[in-house]
């Protein structure tokens, strides 16, 4: 099954092509260090064998977080905890990623400043409506993005994701139903991107050239005069044109900017990963409800997506790998420790 069969990408070696999608587990101290409980969540999910790992939303900077419980890494304190997590994860041959997030106006953290590329809510009767950023505001943010992937790299990840999607900061500036202004860093499709491209600049330049680096994109709005596909490709086909902004590849969901009428199916966001995957000619991660092993082999086989993530799955069932190389006859790759199981 090409779907348990291994994937290279820089110079990371995956011995599947299933993903662990990034997943907040809200479960982190106040201080934003990783728990016990982080470390015993994902060193299981290495153990069930999927390939990859990408670790949740991990906030840049405090007021970057979503709630007060997410991980962080904006000071070095915060590395040990992650560095132990890696370490567990690539005793069972898994390669680890980071998320690196900055939650803008969706943000609920208790007593920090809430701010976005404009002073638009997400919805007024949850969130505080946001100030707009000042210059000085996205030059600290920028800057915080390449401050925590040099301590992602001295953790020892394999690879960092700079989250571009679900309605959080970048995904802010990227949208024009939430960003109206009229400086460098809106009015226009160049400039909404402005900010992204500083990130991963800034990313690039504090991350191991031979250890993978991405980001996860919304592809559409689903809205009326939200981004499209169309605006997604066209966004990264920009970003590949200047080495210093270059993405290995690009992990493709949709939705979170505003509350849209969004009718979710097994595969509904595969399409988006397929058109970008033939519009920007990069490796793609699709993922969405994608459960079915039937489901993700195709998507595989036919060159719709390289890899394939499954996040609800995964939580429900840590043994999904295993159990779907045993059903296809492949049980050389359950660990000796487990076949008397299957
Ligand atoms: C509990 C939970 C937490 C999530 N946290 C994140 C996150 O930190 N970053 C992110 O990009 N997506 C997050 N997502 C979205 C998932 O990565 C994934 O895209 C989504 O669950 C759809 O895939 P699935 O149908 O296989 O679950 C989260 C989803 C769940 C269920």
């Amino acid at each position: 099954m090409l779907l348990l069969e291994p994937w290279e990408i820089e110079s990371i070696h995956l011995k599947n092509r299933v993903v662990m999608p990034p997943m907040c587990m809200y479960s982190a101290g106040q201080d934003g260090w990783a728990t016990d409980f982080h470390d015993q969540h994902y060193v299981s999910r290495a153990v069930g064998g999927v390939g990859l790992i990408i670790m949740e939303a991990t906030a840049v900077l405090p007021e970057g977080r979503i709630s007060d419980h997410d991980l962080g890494l904006w000071e070095d304190s915060q590395i040990e905890p992650l560095q132990k997590i890696v370490a567990g994860c690539h005793a069972y041959g898994v390669k680890v990623a980071l998320q690196l997030a900055h939650a803008g106006r969706k943000s609920t953290c208790a007593d920090l400043p809430k701010y976005a590329p404009s002073a638009i809510d997400f919805n007024p009767a949850e969130y505080a409506c946001p100030s707009a950023m000042t210059t000085a505001d996205i030059k600290k943010a920028v800057k915080a993005f390449g401050q925590a992937a040099a301590r992602a790299a001295q953790a020892g990840f394999d690879a960092v994701e700079i989250h571009a999607a679900h309605g959080y900061l970048i995904h802010e500036f990227l949208s024009p139903l939430s960003n109206t202004r009229t400086d460098a860093y809106g009015g226009s499709p160049e400039n909404r991107r402005r900010f992204l491209q500083e990130v991963v600049r800034e990313v690039r330049q504090n991350w191991p050239a031979d250890r993978a680096l991405w980001a996860r994109f919304s592809a559409t709005d689903w809205l009326e005069g939200g981004l499209t596909p169309a605006d997604t490709v066209e966004n990264i086909n920009q970003l590949q044109q200047d080495p210093s902004s270059r993405l290995d590849l690009a992990h493709i969901s949709s939705g979170g900017l505003l509350n849209a009428p969004i009718k979710a199916f097994p595969g509904y966001q595969v399409g988006f990963a397929e058109e970008i995957r033939r519009g920007c000619g990069i490796p793609v991660i699709a993922v969405g409800l994608l459960s079915d092993s039937g489901m993700a082999e195709e998507i595989v086989q036919h060159g719709r997506a390289d890899l394939v993530a499954l996040g609800r799955e995964l939580l429900r069932n840590p043994y999904w790998v295993l159990q779907t190389a045993h059903q296809r006859g492949a049980d050389e790759l359950i660990p000796e420790a487990y076949r008397r199981g299957f």
